[in-house]
């Protein structure tokens, strides 16, 4: 069965689904998008997801014209229809299609979708974890925003890729650590301090982020929102990052030199096991 795209409440194979020429996402990047999870159909932090999309839209004076509510029907639809027990779902909503310029296009938003198997690493590839660099953080001062400028993000990531790593860690001009390109930052430094950087604007409220902050609270377990640096980041025991294809991913690797043990740590371990899907699923 191919993958599946759903393009104005029809669904068709992804290969087929295809967007105008004067899409102004197209032209500008000027649209925001989600990227969920589902498994058995049930879609992960549904909620956080739409309202997260919802601050989005209002952010680029953007209105959709369907309701959160039958953004997420239909999404439920392409993840049971797509077959996978563990889907990835992409929801991507432009400005629309019309004239290049600063005018609103007359045709009003464009909602695309689509659904593919989540991938998720294998249990030996978790336990060795993954080597990420660090790069300035050179981004547009609204990251907080998930819209479609993600440029320097995946030019970053191409960067990590070329030196053998997974991802990028971004530090500010105060060599402060902000977060990844397509991820979260949480780290353990001396003193078993459980750390990620707080909100502040400068970085997107990763739902990942937020669930795992939840599930440590109900468990008693401290994370302190706080700023550290890439000193103190390379000081550091054990470091993670997180998304919502990602999930929890254990780095054993910064900059080239080893984090802690040179495996996945405990903390890393325990983080995972309360924020594993399978609680979700329970
Ligand atoms: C820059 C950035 N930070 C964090 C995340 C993680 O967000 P979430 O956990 O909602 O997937 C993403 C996900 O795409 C991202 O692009």
């Amino acid at each position: 069965m191919p993958d599946l795209a759903w393009l104005d409440g029809k669904i068709m194979p992804l290969t087929e689904a295809r967007v105008s020429f004067l899409d102004h996402g197209y032209f500008y990047g000027y649209g925001v998008y989600e990227a969920c999870k589902a498994f058995a159909g049930k879609i992960y932090a549904l909620e956080e997801h739409l309202a997260r999309l919802d601050r989005s839209l209002r952010a680029l004076r953007i209105t959709p014209g369907r309701s959160g509510a039958e953004l997420a029907r239909a999404m439920k639809d392409l993840a049971v229809q797509s077959g996978y027990e563990a889907v990835f779902l992409y929801l991507q909503i432009t400005r629309g299609v019309g004239k290049r310029g600063a005018a609103a296009p007359e045709n009003g938003p464009v909602i695309t979708m689509f659904a593919t198997e989540l991938e998720t690493m294998t249990p030996a590839d978790w336990n060795a974890g993954v080597a990420v660099i660090t790069l300035p953080d050179e981004r547009w001062a609204h990251p907080d925003i998930k819209s479609l400028n993600l440029l320097p993000n995946i030019l970053a990531k191409e960067k990590a890729l070329e030196k053998g790593a997974q991802e990028a860690i971004f530090y500010n001009e105060r060599n402060i650590v902000t977060e990844a390109a397509s991820s979260n930052v949480f780290a353990v430094l001396p003193g078993e301090r459980l750390v990620t950087p707080p909100l502040d604007g400068r970085i997107l409220e990763g739902v990942s982020r937020l669930m795992i902050l939840r599930r440590a609270r109900e468990n008693d377990i401290r994370i302190e929102e706080t700023y550290f640096t890439r000193a103190e980041l390379a000081q550091a025991t054990e470091i993670f990052i997180t998304g919502t294809s990602e999930e929890i991913i254990p780095v054993t690797g910064l900059d080239g030199a080893r984090v802690g043990g040179g495996t996945t740590g405990p903390w890393t371990r325990r983080l995972y096991d309360i924020y594993l899907r399978a609680e979700f699923l329970k």
